[in-house]
């Protein structure tokens, strides 16, 4: 009963193989994969995704590094997007000073506006917070983000932060960063984090888990980051992993076959 709330299984880097990586994803007991649009292509590639497959559900939204390319034209698309079968969420949506590829106020007026049509639609929204914990915090406030909660996706900031999360109704997801040797903070948040409020990622193809870094990442290494969050909370796997199924239903609202 592994959940993966986030991958991007239309990058470019599964063409060759992206049926048998599903395929194998499936026998080794992968249950959700939450496919993440970073930009209006690769939303409709995750919204045909979704439609293809039992265990794939999609999310629109523009990626702060794609911001720059977004016009009132794109919220328009994403509307309509977010109307397809097995949407459950806006995103991945956010602000990225590390890379900063669209400047800075253009990044967060898309974000803004996106948290916008995620009230209109009611979903929830799947935010990207890299080193940008301070101007995220505040936009999730001024735009009343807990109006529709959501999850702090790769969460890699204090357990200040997520606590100011966790108040806004936000759920906190860990991806492969937690699993490294040298990710003490990381380890930190996921012992403080309940674990009721906690979801479990890949952001594959990116980010690849201890101990197969280098690798290109997939949807089954899910594994090893619920095995380290086992290890860190001193948890039952099976209590995770439940917890976890219970988590996505109720913040995406889907229907997992258990
Ligand atoms: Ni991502």
């Amino acid at each position: 009963m592994l959940v993966d709330t986030h991958a991007h299984l239309d990058d470019k880097r599964f063409d060759n193989d992206r049926e048998e990586v599903i395929k194998r994803c499936v026998e080794e007991g992968v249950v959700c994969i939450i496919n993440a649009g970073s930009s209006l292509s690769s939303s409709i590639k995750a919204v045909s995704l979704a439609a293809e497959h039992s265990i794939i559900y999609a999310t629109v939204g523009i990626h702060p590094h794609d911001a720059k390319t977004a016009d009132g034209y794109t919220t328009e698309l994403l509307r309509s997007l977010a109307g397809k079968d097995k949407v459950v969420a806006i995103g991945e949506i956010g602000l990225d000073y590390h890379y900063d590829f669209s400047p800075r106020d253009k990044q967060q007026q898309v974000f803004r506006e996106q948290i916008g049509l995620a009230r209109e639609l009611k979903l929830p929204i799947v935010v990207h917070d890299r080193e940008a914990h301070g101007d995220i915090l505040k936009i999730l406030k001024e735009e009343r983000a807990v109006e529709v909660g959501g999850v702090m996706h790769c969460f890699s900031g204090s357990k200040e932060t997520a606590k100011e999360c966790m108040d806004m109704d936000f759920f906190i997801s860990f991806a492969g960063p937690v699993t490294f040797d040298n990710a003490k903070r990381a380890k930190e948040v996921a012992s403080y984090v309940p674990v009721d409020r906690l979801l479990t990622e890949t952001d594959c193809p990116y980010l690849t888990p201890v101990p197969l870094r280098g690798r290109r990442n997939y949807p089954g290494n899910v594994k090893f980051v619920v095995e380290e969050i086992c290890r860190i909370k001193n948890l039952e796997r099976e209590r995770l992993l439940e917890t976890v199924v219970d988590n996505t239903i109720k913040l995406f609202g889907i229907d997992i076959t258990r």
